[in-house]
């Protein structure tokens, strides 16, 4: 039986073996709190390509220190944290996986406690930094951070572009920017959390004023693909960032280089019920792919072999993006795979599980 979730889709200039994607889940688990990544970021990520994914996303990393969401994120601001998400990268592809990381900066949401700590921000005498932002404006009951300057803000796409070099030269095979989930980019393109009347608020054009110097900094500086994580709405229409001005910004993005956009929601505004629900974000990653005509993968509660199959078959989107079914099974692909009747290549070593029952 033919499944159009395994098969190859492109992404630039490179192919991924199939279109079910790992979306990027942050670990919290730098022990050392010196943004390098450890043997957990290893097996957690290692474990997706050995299970047959398409394409494996390393966590919300860093491009500077300040930019965590808390000090136990991972980053890619200096050599030491190269030369530990080499192997890691290397183990990925190895397994036939693209190694794909995020790049991110948390704004007015960094310097928080992992959940396991604590709830909203880690004082200053406890481990935690000045947070910035748009404004001095804070996210729901977390410290006030300070509204960057127009000189910080010229360097923040230098910092992306920089971190993009790195995660080439670590070998990773795909980059993806954060500009969602209410972190720094989002806190920009949203008018709820972006009150300047500078050239940086106001108008779309001057709310994506970061995001696309970002995206042109970070195309500029490599030539492997490059996508972008957008929150399509804010949930708040019209006062927030509205699927319309997604559409927009998803043009401006595949004008200024974008690749591919992976269509996430909400996260800049606290206390919103967001209905979720089985495929709750898939219209927003469809209706982008019609749009801007730009390929698309959706993410939120695809579970089940069938809902996927049917999200891609049916051009919902090009891929699906799967987050917390990967943590309850790490061999996702495999077992799909097998349910859909597809076609799909097992590691040598486990041959002997790949045909069942038992043999
Ligand atoms: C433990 C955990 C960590 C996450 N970390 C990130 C992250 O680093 N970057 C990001 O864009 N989204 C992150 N997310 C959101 C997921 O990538 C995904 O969009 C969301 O969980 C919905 O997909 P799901 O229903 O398949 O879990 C995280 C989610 C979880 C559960």
């Amino acid at each position: 039986m033919s499944s159009a979730l395994f098969t190859p889709v492109e992404i630039g200039n490179l192919t991924a073996r199939n279109r079910v994607w790992v979306s990027p889940m942050c670990q919290y688990s730098v022990e050392e709190r010196d943004g390098v990544p450890t043997s957990w970021h290893l097996v957690h990520l290692g474990s997706f390509a050995r299970g047959g994914a398409g394409l494996v996303m390393a966590e919300a990393t860093a491009v500077v220190p300040e930019g965590r969401i808390s000090a136990w994120d991972t980053g890619l601001w200096n050599d030491a944290q190269v030369a530990a998400w080499r192997p890691i990268a290397e183990f990925i592809r190895a397994q036939g996986a693209l190694a794909a990381i995020q790049l991110a900066h948390a704004g007015r949401k960094a310097s928080t406690w992992r959940a396991q700590d604590g709830d909203g921000s880690i004082p200053l005498d406890q481990g935690g930094w000045e947070t910035v932002g748009p404004t001095a404006e804070p996210f729901w009951n977390y410290d006030p951070p300070r509204a960057l300057t127009a000189a910080e803000l010229a360097e923040l796409p230098s910092a992306f572009a920089d971190a993009a070099r790195r995660a080439v030269s670590a070998g990773f095979d795909v980059v993806e920017i954060h500009a969602a989930h209410g972190y720094l980019i989002h806190q920009f393109l949203s008018p709820l959390s972006n009150t300047r009347d500078d050239e940086w608020g106001g108008s779309l054009e001057n709310r994506a004023r970061l995001f696309l110097d970002v995206l042109r900094a970070v195309r500029a500086a490599v030539d492997i693909p490059v996508m972008v994580r957008v929150s399509a709405t804010d949930w708040v229409e019209p006062e927030g960032l509205t699927l319309d001005e997604s559409v927009t910004l998803a043009r401006w993005a595949r004008e200024a280089g974008a690749d591919f956009y992976d269509v996430s929601t909400g996260g800049v505004a606290p206390g919103i019920k967001i209905p979720t629900a089985p495929s709750y974000q898939v219209s927003f990653a469809t209706a982008i792919r019609e749009g801007a005509e730009i390929p698309v993968g959706a993410v939120g509660q695809i579970t089940g072999a069938q809902q996927a199959e049917r999200i891609v078959a049916d051009g919902q989107a090009d891929v699906v993006f799967v987050a917390r079914q990967f943590m309850r099974d790490p061999h996702l692909p495999l077992r799909w795979a097998h349910e859909l009747g597809a076609e799909i290549e097992w590691p040598v070593q486990y041959h002997r599980a790949a045909r069942w029952p038992d043999m």
